[in-house]
């Protein structure tokens, strides 16, 4: 016997930068399930069909209730035929076979192992198992050259695939202000990413510096490293210098991907373990070379540096999440005629770049509501 108020029926506009999505999930099975189609559609390279699996599964994100009826779902926007019949199938019976057997079998499993590891994109992976890999006892056995990322990713494995939590990542966050403060007095760090976004853990850590002073803060990067190098905190790093003036076919601000083009870090730290929080606590049963106890554990951290006038987009533009970024960027193009980046916002009717100093301003240009950080969780 179902209740009246299992057939409520629910109304989400279409893009999901239009919607408040807090990390109060409701149809979290739902969205496990249509995210795990979503990693398997990139992990073999159909990445049309990956976004198509992320907005289905950001729709049910954005529901006030979980979805017991697939009557619900009428007049929805982007759920696809496919996305439909995989929600169908667990609402009937529990469970979807595609999802089932994707998770069971041979190629997904050795992908998401070898993409596991930093430094590992999916091209480099589906080459390894063609050559025979399929997990890191195979990679390390069978040695096919590793660069100094993928040698690095494999060595803190078991760290970099434990998820950070709030507490490390503000353990990190002293760390990072510490450097930038000695560095460049004057400059200021934001945390970005995930941690803004309210979530309780991350795959990194993610962080956004400026000076007040434009132009102050160029070549910070290399100085916050050599810092952190001189104390010991760095496992590895990768810097990228500035190259936003560089693109002359595209245009300042208007780089067709969303590649952007910031001074940019980023790095395995090496963080001191506070015994303080947990005497006794249990480390995963590591098998690799960092197996038993050890006083530090490795983190992913990444490290932007934007110049003054481009802050609020880049803050925008690296707060996440991924999805959200993604639409906000299809809603300035399709709907408003703008093109979006980290950089800055261009109007191509008007033909001028819209200026902004805070992220109320951008949502503004682009004719929508402001949607703060915590529910940005597309
Ligand atoms: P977790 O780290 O998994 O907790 O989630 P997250 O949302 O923090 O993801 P991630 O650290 O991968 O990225 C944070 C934000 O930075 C996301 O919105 C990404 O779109 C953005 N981002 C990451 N890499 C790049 C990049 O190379 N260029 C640009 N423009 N944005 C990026
Ligand atoms: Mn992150
Ligand atoms: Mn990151």
């Amino acid at each position: 016997q179902r209740s009246e108020a299992e057939f409520v029926t629910f109304s989400v506009p279409s893009y999901a930068c239009q919607r408040r999505t807090t990390l109060n999930n409701r149809n979290a099975v739902l969205t496990d399930a249509l995210s795990l189609l979503a990693d398997n559609a990139e992990l073999t390279g159909d990445e049309g069909r990956g976004v198509a699996f992320r907005r289905a599964a950001a729709v049910l994100k954005a529901l006030p209730k979980p979805v017991t009826d697939a009557t619900q779902l009428r007049g929805l926007p982007c759920l696809g035929e496919h996305s439909l019949r995989v929600i169908n199938d667990i609402l009937e019976d529990g469970a979807s076979n595609e999802v089932e057997s994707t998770k069971r079998s041979e190629r997904y499993k050795a992908l998401k192992v070898l993409t596991g590891v930093f430094g590992v994109g999916v091209k480099t992976a589906d080459r390894w198992i063609r050559a025979g890999i399929r997990d890191l006892h195979g990679l390390q056995d069978s040695g096919p050259a590793l660069n100094r990322a993928q040698q690095a990713g494999l060595q803190h494995y078991d760290d970099l695939n434990q998820p950070v939590t709030k507490a490390e990542a503000d353990a990190i966050a002293e760390i990072v202000e510490r450097a930038v403060a000695s560095v460049s007095p004057g400059a200021q760090t934001t945390l970005i990413g995930g941690f803004r976004r309210g979530k309780p853990t991350g795959h990194d850590v993610d962080f956004l510096i400026t000076h007040p002073e434009e132009g102050r803060e160029e070549g910070l990067v290399p100085k916050v490293v050599s810092w952190l190098e001189s104390e010991g905190i760095l496992f590895y790093q990768k810097t990228t210098r500035n190259s936003y003036l560089e693109g002359k076919e595209s245009g300042p601000g208007r780089p067709s991907s969303s590649m952007d083009r910031f001074e940019r870090c980023f790095s395995i730290f090496k963080l001191p373990k506070e015994e303080k929080r947990g005497a006794g606590q249990t480390h995963g049963a590591a098998c690799g070379p960092e197996a038993g106890h050890k006083p530090w554990r490795a983190v992913r951290v990444d490290l932007v540096v934007s110049p003054v006038s481009q802050f609020a987009f880049a803050l925008l533009g690296w707060t996440g999440s991924k999805l959200f970024e993604r639409e906000l960027r299809r809603w300035a193009g399709h709907e408003k005629a703008m093109s979006l980046s980290s950089h800055a916002l261009y109007d191509n009717k008007q033909r001028r770049y819209l200026r902004a100093t805070s992220e109320e301003e951008i949502f503004a240009h682009l004719g929508l509501e402001f949607i703060p950080p915590s529910e940005r969780n597309a």
